[in-house]
């Protein structure tokens, strides 16, 4: 286990937030590549290095509601609840944001520049539950920026190492948590329209958000099969996301047809081979997502021909990791976002 950062190092790092540099962060969720939200330079730079399209808006991370409720046009009833019961965690708010080109209102607060939402009227708002990630907020005493700290369509990091492996030396300080429990990205919900929106399953799940907030729509209910490209309701939600290099297969009843060395990433069904190294995932959802990125970062590491995963069940719980898992094996689709 790395040691924790000591406070002089997130002072550091801190330093370095507010002089517009990036600082890679352990969430509870995956790394994140973090800028100081408020500052255009700062965040232009998180979508140089992640080599990320500028139509894809960015997360802030906050370490309070206060700081929240300071950058947003509207804090609508459900956000409170929701923030009250879920922060800090695995959730995404995404609400109306202040703009530069409106008036002031009554609770308007610190402007975030429009290249961190990508020109969108809402922002994406989330308090992590990690103490490293609160504690370099509470000392930058600015909203983070911050997107998975991986290049563009890659699997996501879940350990230090993964940013290193990725960025390199284009991350000014990593600061090394350790490995991410939840080890997937975070719900993400609109609150921004007359109903919530799941704009992509996470943390947590479908169903304990329906337990406080009654009835919630899906992408597709809200925007039909076509979701529009240049609007991004969602842009993160390109097909192709999440992807290891190695070809990802997904396999039902162990059914493996593919030649040439593999990994078999098993659930519940061994491979109908036996000259396949497999791996035994965890059975629990909730282990088996913090497991998945690790996992399939080795096996990208194992310079092998392919990744057969033995798909997991249809069942809510497995919501977000069949939606990861499917993102992951969607190949070729890499110019959807242009
Ligand atoms: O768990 C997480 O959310 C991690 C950690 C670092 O917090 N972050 C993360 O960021 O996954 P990223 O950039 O890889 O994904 C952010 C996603 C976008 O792809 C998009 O789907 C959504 O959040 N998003 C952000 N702002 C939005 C907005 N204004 N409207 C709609 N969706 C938005
Ligand atoms: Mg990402």
């Amino acid at each position: 286990m790395p040691a924790t950062p000591t406070p002089e190092e997130i002072a550091r790092a801190a330093a370095l937030i507010r002089a517009s540099r990036l600082v890679a962060f352990p969430t509870e969720t995956v790394y994140g590549l973090g800028a100081n939200a408020l500052d255009a330079e700062a965040v232009a730079r998180i979508y140089k290095v992640k080599r990320r399209p500028a139509t894809s808006p960015l997360i802030v991370h906050v370490a309070s509601i206060e700081m929240a409720k300071s950058l947003v046009a509207e804090w609508p009833e459900a956000a409170e609840r929701l923030a009250r019961i879920f922060w800090p965690g695995p959730l995404t708010l995404i609400l109306p944001t202040l703009r530069a080109d409106l008036p002031p209102g009554p609770a308007s607060g610190p402007m975030i520049p429009a290249i961190v939402t990508a020109g969108l009227a809402t922002v994406g708002l989330r308090m992590p539950a990690h103490p490293i990630a609160l504690a370099l907020i509470r000392a930058a005493g600015v909203p983070l920026a911050a997107p998975s700290a991986n290049r563009f369509t890659e699997l996501s990091p879940t350990m230090a190492e993964h940013v290193r492996r990725s960025l390199g030396n284009e991350v000014d300080c990593v600061l090394d948590g350790g490995p991410c429990q939840v080890g997937i990205e975070s719900t993400v919900l609109s609150l921004a329209g007359p109903q919530p929106i799941l704009l992509r399953p996470g943390g947590i799940s479908r169903r304990e958000l329906v337990s406080i907030l009654g009835p919630i729509a899906s992408l597709q209910d809200a925007f039909g099969h076509e979701v529009p490209l240049g609007a991004h309701p969602s842009p993160g939600m390109h097909a192709r996301h999440y992807s290891p290099r190695t070809p990802l297969l997904l396999v039902s009843n162990g059914e493996l047809a593919e030649k040439g060395k593999g990994i078999y990433l098993q659930h519940a069904f061994p491979p109908n081979r036996s000259d396949i190294k497999t791996i035994q995932m965890p059975i629990a959802a909730a282990d088996y997502a913090s497991a998945l990125y690790e996992r399939l970062h080795e096996a990208d590491e194992a310079n092998v021909d392919w990744i057969a995963v033995d798909v997991p069940p249809t069942k809510p719980e497995w919501e977000a990791v069949q939606d990861r898992l499917r993102r992951a094996a969607t190949r070729a689709k890499r110019t959807r976002t242009k």
